[in-house]
């Protein structure tokens, strides 16, 4: 699944060095980003003009953090490969004004003509980014009360399940279906529900946002689920 996901992040880049992609966190791309690293190393993929966003980001985490999601791409990714760190971007998560940074964030991402490539993991629940099953989902990059199921499921990176923030910022649905090309990552028993719901199931349906990847032009998605 890494080496696929990132041969296919990899040649996307090498087609157009400028390109404007967004990165997840999570357990499933960890891979992905090592072998990104291990391309870039050998010299078949160059980072140094490409632009990166986070998906996503906690509120009250600054950059530094260690489980905030900046330092997440940073530890993976960004100092494993030659990035040009001026050209990473996180939502700012110590903004005193969340719903402010939510609109600057995507701002900056239309500003450079918006997404090339979102890359994307999946939540058991269907989410994308920090888009939780809602009665209703949100055109551009916003600030998200997480769910019951996404705090405890995350709180994995935390000391206790009462750490975890229980706001994020995210990029919108309309930010990710915005982009030119999709590439989605799963995998795990407990992705399998979900994965079996986006292949089979034709309804688009806001309680399980991944289902509206089903209008999308390009996507791909990269799993080791049969
Ligand atoms: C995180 C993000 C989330 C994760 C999803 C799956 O930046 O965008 O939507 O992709 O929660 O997480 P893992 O890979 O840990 O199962």
């Amino acid at each position: 699944m890494s080496e696929t996901a990132a041969g296919i992040l990899a040649k996307e880049l090498n087609g157009n060095p400028s390109a404007v992609f967004a990165l997840p966190t999570g357990s499933t791309p960890v891979g992905t980003y090592q072998v990104l690293a291990k391309l870039n190393r050998e010299g078949q993929v160059d980072f140094s003009h490409g632009n990166f966003f986070n998906v996503d980001e906690y509120v009250g985490l600054s950059r530094e953090s260690k489980q905030g999601y900046y330092h997440f791409l940073y530890e993976n990714l960004y100092q494993h490969v030659n990035v040009d760190l001026t050209k990473t971007h996180a939502p700012d998560g110590m903004a005193s004004n969340p719903e402010l940074a939510a609109i600057q964030y995507e701002e900056m991402i239309d500003g450079l003509g918006g997404l090339d490539i979102a890359f994307l993991g999946i939540g058991r629940n269907g989410h994308i980014g920090f888009n939780e099953p809602a009665s209703s989902l949100h055109y551009s990059t916003y600030c998200v009360m997480l769910t019951e199921s996404t705090i405890e499921a995350n709180s994995r990176f935390f000391k206790s399940v009462e750490e975890v923030p229980k706001q994020a910022l995210t990029i919108g649905m309309g930010t990710i279906m915005r982009a030119k090309k999709i590439v989605m990552v799963a995998n795990g028993e407990d992705k399998a529900a979900a994965i079996k719901r986006l292949r089979e199931d034709t309804s688009l349906d806001t309680e399980f946002p991944s289902s509206l990847l089903r209008l999308h032009p390009d996507v791909t998605v990269v799993t080791t689920i049969k």
